[in-house]
């Protein structure tokens, strides 16, 4: 893809819509067909792996999916699957390719079924030139960059079928871009969620931490224009959703790329303000662009979540440096306890990251000394996986059994100050979003307070998406027994 100028680009954004809707209904055609040999609706199903970001993407494929005529199902073994990747970790990797390994028994018993893979680790060769060389059965390959272009590679991965029933390589579809301009807006999605829904802001992520494979896989930072943000806010919010969670990698760098530059804050405020959303959360800001003006409009803006996720990665500045984060342990601490100070009963979680290249346990200590300090009211936390390409893949390693040695440290201080924050609020009345029905329990709901804690209260399932005023009884740990008082009207915060 070429650079765009911006008047350009939503030209190429629309005609590159314009396509993919008439595809959109040649792949109609193709389920229709196919459905006449099944005897029945052709079925899909979307297995995701990863962040929020993919939960949005993976939305995205299904509702592509349910517009040319599939119909969901639980089942790995439907006709059309769809693996959307992650690559974060190594465990993402092997997890992956564990599940692939399944399907090829699926596709022996139902041989029109149709596999595709895409999401972030397509975006790395090997991964790309592995799938080609050892499974033979994936139909379709794509990326991050081009999953917009999803109903045109349907309609040829049927089209493929037809033209060469033999063989598998001719058949096979890959199309992985190393970048793009593109943000093509307005492509049908399913929410999983009715009350609920993530919103992309921007996409990408300009930071580069030494150990982080993300800004290659999903390339640099690309904001979406606001209007068509609010646009998509206030058509949920007809829709019924209560509660929009903005999502990008690096949350607050929105905007800098814009014409008219705007800054997250600015946005976060302009989201509250749409009639019917009554919570707002967002996914991730980095510590280093927390700004008082964010801090702020989340004070004066009741909708606007007390919960920020804040991942610290480490406490140890020598480490912090390594891994390019740009922040010091003490810059960290005073921003955390000035979010502290400023809104009261707001929720502090983080990400932190053991067995980085050459740390010792001094440095783990320097970890736990912020743990403690802040008092996370919870925590990731993820032992160091080497991904290649990335700068800290150079370093010098820690054996494995030290990291998990730290990784171990840090785990239990994190759940002894997450145990501490959540029964801070023990007794309290406030105000919960009912969720779901109670797996375990029967004759209980499942709500999340605007901290983000989760809270069971006895009811069923016409609470679900309402909110309710909620005594939080009973601290267990990490979660609440409660009852529901009374739902809430009007504003609800
Ligand atoms: N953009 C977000 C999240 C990125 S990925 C942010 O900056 O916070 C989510 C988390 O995965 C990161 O916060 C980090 O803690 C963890 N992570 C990323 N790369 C990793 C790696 N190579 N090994 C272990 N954990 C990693
Ligand atoms: Fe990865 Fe750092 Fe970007 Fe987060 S901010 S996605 S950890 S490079
Ligand atoms: Fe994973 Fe890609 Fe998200 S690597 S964490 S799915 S951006």
């Amino acid at each position: 893809m070429q650079n765009l100028n911006l008047t350009d680009h939503k030209a190429a954004n629309e005609e590159e819509l314009a396509r993919q809707k008439e595809f959109l209904e040649k792949a109609g055609m193709y389920v229709r067909e196919l459905a006449s040999e099944l005897g029945r609706t052709p079925t899909f199903h979307v297995t995701n792996f990863g962040c929020q970001m993919n939960a949005k993407d993976a939305e995205k494929l299904a509702g592509i999916l349910a517009s040319a005529g599939f119909s969901e199902i639980e089942e790995e073994s439907a006709d059309f699957v769809i693996y959307n990747t992650c690559t974060v970790r190594d465990n993402a990797d092997q997890h992956f390719y564990g599940r692939l390994g399944r399907a090829s028994h699926f596709k022996k018993s139902n041989p029109r079924m149709k596999i595709a893979v895409c999401g972030c680790m397509m975006q790395e060769k090997t991964n790309v030139e592995k799938l080609k060389k050892s499974y033979p059965y994936v139909d379709l390959i794509f990326g991050t960059h081009n999953l917009f272009r999803f109903p045109e590679y349907l309609c040829r991965v049927y089209e493929n079928a037809q033209k060469y029933p033999r063989s598998a390589s001719a058949r096979r579809i890959v199309d992985v871009w190393e970048k793009t301009d593109l943000i093509v807006e307005d492509l049908p999605a399913e929410r999983k969620y009715a009350y609920k829904s993530g919103v992309n802001i921007m996409f990408g992520c300009d930071n580069f931490c030494t150990y982080c494979i993300v800004p290659y896989v999903r390339g640099r930072e690309r904001s979406r224009s606001p209007r068509e943000i609010l646009r998509e806010v206030t058509r949920l919010a007809q829709d019924g959703v209560v509660e929009v969670m903005l999502l990008g990698q690096n949350v607050n760098s929105y905007g800098k790329d814009l014409e008219e530059p705007l800054s997250f804050a600015e946005l976060l405020e302009s989201v509250c303000k749409v009639p019917g959303i009554e919570r707002v959360r967002f996914m991730t800001p980095h510590p280093k662009d927390i700004s008082e003006e964010l801090i702020q409009v989340i004070k004066r803006n009741p909708k606007a979540a007390r919960h920020i996720h804040f991942p610290l990665q480490s406490g140890s500045d020598r480490i912090l440096k390594l891994m390019n984060r740009r922040y010091s342990r003490d810059e960290y601490m005073e921003k955390a306890l000035h979010i502290r100070e400023e809104i009261p009963d707001v929720a502090i979680t983080t990400d932190i990251i053991a067995g980085f290249p050459t740390e010792t346990p001094a440095d783990v200590d320097d970890t736990i000394d912020v743990i403690r300090k802040v008092g996370f009211d919870n925590a990731y936390t993820f032992i160091y996986s080497v991904r290649t390409g990335t700068p800290a893949a150079r370093m010098e390693q820690v054996p494995e059994e030290e990291a998990k040695k730290g990784f171990d440290r840090i785990l239990a201080a994190v759940q002894e100050t997450a145990k501490q924050q959540t029964l801070l609020l023990q007794g309290r009345t406030m105000c919960a979003l009912i969720e779901e029905e109670n797996a375990q329990l029967d004759g209980y709901v499942s709500g999340r307070l605007s901290n983000n804690t989760i809270v069971h209260v006895p009811g069923d399932a016409s609470m679900i998406g309402k909110f309710y005023d909620v005594s939080l009884d009973d601290c267990r740990g990490f979660y609440y027994f409660g009852k529901a008082l009374k739902e809430r009207s009007g504003e609800v915060g």
